[in-house]
């Protein structure tokens, strides 16, 4: 009789960064996003890297990563349209909705999001919920706005706690600040997204539901799924 172990998150992980590849067509300028999968997908990326022309990248991490293993990085400005956007994350629905920004990267990933034509989920399957909401939604604000912010959600039912690091509140790329948000069910991400991008103060809300996935390649115990959206 054969057992085998099953697959940690890391090697789930690196399996969707993998087949990422396969979303990549030769001579392209890749979208990168940010976070510990799409790391995976960055070392995947260093074996074909004579195959892309350069990266946008959402993030000055994941900036850093690409030009360590060779690929040119452009500036987003350089840029009219990408092919295919990359990235995890927090939570991902059946219609292909997210909450991201666990990173941080929020603002710069949908920026860089925007610009494709094809936005490619990867995440393990630990990521795919009925309802957005489990993960604390991650807000980008302008800090003069924060407590103002704060009450906004409290009114919805949201609790909103800034987001620390070393003890001080953590600064995005953007030199702004993150509001984690729990207690929200998020029912109808479009809705939500639309009504917070409103709200004087916020960069932006973790909500990408006007900027869905298309495409999901899920990490399980039996391989990658690919779901379509
Ligand atoms: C970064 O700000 C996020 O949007 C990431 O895409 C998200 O947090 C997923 O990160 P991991 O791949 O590390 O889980």
């Amino acid at each position: 009789m054969t057992t085998s172990t099953p697959l940690t998150q890391d090697e789930l992980k690196a399996l969707v960064g993998q087949a990422a590849l396969r979303y990549i067509v030769p001579g392209d300028i890749v979208g990168v996003g940010t976070g510990s999968t799409v790391n995976k997908f960055i070392d995947a990326l260093a074996t074909v890297k004579d195959q892309v022309r350069g990266a946008v990248s959402s993030s000055v991490a994941s900036t850093e990563r690409l030009r360590t293993i060779g690929i040119p990085v452009l500036d987003a400005n350089e840029v009219e349209q990408l092919g295919v956007y990359i990235d995890g994350a927090d939570e991902i629905d059946g219609q292909g909705h997210m909450v991201k920004g666990g990173g941080a990267a929020l603002t710069r990933e949908k920026i860089v999001a925007a610009l494709a034509r094809q936005f490619v989920c990867i995440a393990d399957e630990s990521k795919l919920v009925e309802t957005l909401g489990r993960f604390p939604l991650p807000v980008e604000v302008i800090p003069m706005a924060t407590a103002h912010v704060v009450r906004r959600f409290a009114a919805l039912g949201g609790q909103a706690t800034l987001r620390l690091k070393d003890g001080q509140p953590l600064v995005t790329d953007n030199g702004q600040h993150i509001l984690d948000v729990t207690g929200l069910s998020i029912t109808d991400p479009l809705a939500l997204e639309s009504q917070i991008n409103q709200w004087p103060g916020v960069v932006t809300v973790g909500i990408f539901a006007h900027q869905k996935a298309q495409v999901c390649l899920l990490g399980t115990a039996q391989g990658v799924k690919t779901l379509n959206f």
